[in-house]
């Protein structure tokens, strides 16, 4: 099963790696060098943002920054931060935005919104992006694209029953330092020669696993919160109960597929991405270790494996909420002849050269497709080594530039080039879910300590 997940998106107009614009590798002038010749500024697109919580504060430092928007409407179910964002907004670009606190009169009303920004919880997304795209708006909405697989592939469907657009926010899709590696390091020169295996990993400490805590007078009354979905039914929650699922979704199993989607998506998404396909089974273990109390795992470890042309490769991931230690978040390309640490951090990024027996990098060097790094001290230090279970130090190597932009920025600016008729999406609807679909059974395949060999009814989209 290999469902086309090449759409990689060459876009390197975003580049600003120095030592390609050097040696004029880069295709097309940087954004920043066009606006700067004197063309005329970009047809305004209005926009409106449901769902106000911490990452819309992330979405909006990014999209604040992208020429041509004009903010319309806000929504969030939570007053203060309806009033927040028109601040915010008003203060920036003295738009004043209409405020809402309901998605469905938003988008009745609204009738000029050309894009609308989803970021609420995860199991909103669907009904949010469905009746977005059924009003004839096109629609930015946060990954994870749902907490169920069915109600996800509802999204796939409204997408091309409308024709709209419908950007999911995998934000690497279109980070310059990803697509350079994915299409220039890793495709054309294959550095890394056969890849065989792929790591990747979000280890975070309890300090950043822990309830969140807001003051219970700005939280939505119980009313509100039932409305809203944040009940169970059957069950009669007391406010203080329904306040914790409305502010800690992520722990519940009706409203979120805890950290393996929620950090997950993230890496096992580039997993797929990068490989160019699904992986055919995946076996997994996690436990309630330290959090004993939620009702999704707190650690989650998980092995995919592929059918790749090169002779398949499996893939460890790892989410981990009670240590830091082990280097933070990124994915990990491991061939023959290399191997690619690749993260949305930069200082989480380096490259390994088999130095004993990999063909030479050097006229890439030449060429500003990599820069030399000095050794990591531990391999430059030998006097513990045994020589006999040793192989040759590796080189490091760099990604020759980065991003200059906030990491979310060119994913926006590909929605919107993509809503002027001026790019296709990195990350549309379909797209997102081929590489998204394995990750919904990690969970079943840990609560049941059974190996999961897909079929078509585990991935279609
Ligand atoms: N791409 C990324 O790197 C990234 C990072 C963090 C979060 N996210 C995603 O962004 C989304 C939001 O995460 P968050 O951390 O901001 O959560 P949050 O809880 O801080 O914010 C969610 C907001 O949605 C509002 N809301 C809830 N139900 C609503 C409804 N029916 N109508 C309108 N508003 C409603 C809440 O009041 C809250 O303000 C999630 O899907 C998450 O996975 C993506």
């Amino acid at each position: 099963m290999k469902p086309s997940l090449a759409q990689t998106g060459s876009r390197r107009d975003f580049l600003k790696m120095g030592g390609l614009v050097g040696a004029g590798l880069v295709l097309g002038a940087p954004s920043i060098l066009r606006a700067a010749t004197g063309q005329s500024a970009p047809d305004a697109i209005n926009v409106g943002f449901i769902g106000l919580g911490k990452q819309h504060e992330v979405l909006f430092n990014a999209v604040k920054n992208i020429p041509g928007l004009h903010f319309n409407a806000v929504c969030d179910i939570m007053k203060n931060r309806v009033g927040g964002a028109f601040s915010r907004i008003k203060n920036a670009f003295g738009n004043q935005p209409a405020r809402y606190t309901d998605a469905e009169e938003m988008l009745a009303k609204e009738k000029d919104l050309d894009a609308v920004i989803v970021a609420t919880p995860d199991f909103w997304h669907s009904r949010h992006t469905v009746w977005a795209l059924e009003s004839g708006k096109n629609v930015y909405c946060e990954k994870m694209m749902s907490n169920t697989l069915d109600d996800a592939r509802a999204m796939v469907a409204a997408m091309e029953r409308t024709g709209k657009l419908c950007q999911i926010g995998h934000q690497r899709r279109s980070n310059p330092r990803y697509l350079f590696t994915l299409n220039e390091l890793l495709r054309r020169h294959r550095i890394c020669g056969q890849i065989v295996n792929a790591n990747g990993q979000w280890n975070r400490a309890v300090g950043s696993s822990q309830d969140i805590q807001v003051k219970a007078s700005i939280l939505p009354d119980k009313e509100t919160l039932l409305k809203y979905g944040f009940g169970r039914p059957g069950k009669d929650l007391t406010l203080e109960e329904l306040q914790h699922r409305f502010l800690n979704w992520r722990f519940y199993k009706d409203l979120s597929g805890g950290p393996i989607s929620d950090l997950g998506a993230h890496q096992i998404d580039v997993f797929n991405w990068f490989f160019g396909m699904q992986p055919w089974r995946v076996m997994a273990s996690g436990g309630r270790n330290y959090f004993k109390d939620r009702e999704h795992f707190d650690n989650v470890m998980c092995i995919f494996d592929y059918a790749t042309p090169d002779g398949g490769a499996r893939a460890f991931y790892q989410v981990l909420t009670t240590t830091s230690a082990g280097g933070g978040y990124f994915e990990s390309f491991m061939g023959i002849d290399g191997t690619i640490n690749i993260s949305e951090r930069a200082a989480y990024t380096n490259i390994f050269r088999e130095a004993g027996t990999a063909p030479s990098w050097d006229h890439l060097v030449a060429q500003g497709y990599l820069k030399r790094s000095a050794a990591p001290k531990a391999a430059a230090d030998s006097s513990d080594a045994i020589a006999s279970y040793e192989s040759a130090a590796p080189e490091t190597y760099e990604l020759p530039g980065g991003l200059s932009k906030p990491p979310h920025q060119p994913h926006l600016e590909n929605f919107f080039e993509a809503i002027r008729g001026k790019a296709k999406l990195n990350c549309d609807a379909r797209h997102a879910l081929e590489s998204e679909a394995p990750i919904y059974w990690v969970n079943p395949a840990a609560e049941s300590g059974q190996t999961i060999i897909f079929d078509t009814e585990h991935l279609h989209v």
